[in-house]
């Protein structure tokens, strides 16, 4: 599986650790878009970055960090076909991939420590979409509305 990875200057640091896991445990493979240090930049240029990567089928799955997770989020869905969620706990990050087949994970570096954020990560990676008419039907309303 592939997965697209980006941060702004707030989540830099838990992306270089998202990163080592993903090259220690080979279980993913990862694409990282920027940035690059802990230089002050713009969450929403990483958030269209990723959710570009998804949209033209580089990758599967995204993750975003920011200091919130909350800036990256409202960047990500203003993308259609986008669903990103952003998750400060692992039942959160499970019933995102379940029920709503959420595609980018969000994450708040300045909210919660790197443990608890790996295991979001990794639940969120493992866990697959439930699918059934009930969640697919919700899922199509939301690419269809148009005001
Ligand atoms: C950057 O200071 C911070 O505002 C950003 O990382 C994010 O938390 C926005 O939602």
């Amino acid at each position: 599986m592939n997965i697209a990875i980006g941060s702004d200057h707030a989540g830099f640091l838990y992306k270089e650790n998202a990163k080592r896991y993903f090259a220690i445990t080979q279980q993913y493979s990862c694409m990282d878009v920027g940035t690059d240090s802990e230089k002050s930049t713009d969450y929403p240029d990483y958030a269209l970055r990723v959710a570009g990567a998804l949209l033209s089928r580089k990758a599967d799955l995204g993750i975003l960090i920011c200091g919130t997770g909350i800036g990256m989020s409202i960047a990500a869905n203003r993308f259609r076909g986008i669903r990103a969620a952003a998750c400060e706990s692992a039942a959160a990050a499970q019933l995102a991939r379940q029920h709503n087949d959420a595609n980018i994970l969000c994450i708040g570096e300045r909210l919660i420590p790197w443990e608890k954020a790996l295991e979001i990560i990794r639940i969120f990676l493992e866990t697959p979409f439930d699918g059934g008419e009930r969640h697919c039907r919700r899922l199509n309303k939301l690419d269809s509305f148009s005001i």
